[in-house]
């Protein structure tokens, strides 16, 4: 059995990320979305709120599981039997921080391998935090996340 392993904050997941899950589900037998507990990053929503709205957002994709991780990425990659870890690549712009996190990973553990896969090109300039900076604005943007994560978006900035 392939699995695999998708980590990253999902603050909050969007549109973009579901595409790359998806395209990592046509390929592997388990795809394990792994929600980051990421101190360093401060994010906006609590780890539990990231972690249902993921849960929420890929309940369409019967071989995408949910979870939660904290510590070294391939750590945990290796605790779930995993022999790949997928990253998105938007733009070029993510290449370089891509590469040597990727690099970083394999020195680090040789047997997991980085798999890049691109997203529909709509989704080139979309990342979490315009999303965030949309929903707080009161701005439109309904496509570019799931239903779920625009009704909690809209429900957390109403009164803002
Ligand atoms: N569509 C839209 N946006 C996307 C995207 C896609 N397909 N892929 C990434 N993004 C956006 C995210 O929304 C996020 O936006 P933001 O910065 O505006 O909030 C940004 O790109 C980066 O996102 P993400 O994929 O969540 O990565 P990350 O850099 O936050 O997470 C970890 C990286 C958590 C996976 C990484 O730091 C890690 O593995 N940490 C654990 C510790 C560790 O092992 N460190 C050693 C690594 S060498």
């Amino acid at each position: 059995m392939k699995i695999a392993v998708y980590p990253g904050t999902f603050d909050p997941i969007t549109n973009g990320h579901i595409d790359v899950l998806e395209r990592a589900c046509r390929i592997f037998d388990k795809v394990i979305v792994t929600v980051a507990k990421n101190a360093s990053k401060s994010p906006l929503l609590s780890t539990q709120e990231r972690f249902d709205l993921v849960t929420e957002a890929v309940a369409h994709l019967s071989n995408a599981e949910v979870d939660t991780f904290e510590g070294l990425i391939v750590e945990y990659a290796k605790s779930q039997g995993a022999s790949a870890l997928v990253r998105g690549l938007r733009a070029v712009s993510d290449f370089e921080y891509e590469f040597q996190m990727g690099l970083m990973n394999r020195k680090l553990e040789n047997d997991l391998i980085t798999v890049f896969l691109m997203p529909n090109e709509k989704y080139t300039y979309l990342n979490s935090s315009i999303v965030r900076e949309l929903a707080r604005l009161h701005s439109d943007y309904k496509d570019f996340v799931p239903e779920n994560v625009h009704a909690y978006l809209q429900k957390r900035f109403s009164n803002e």
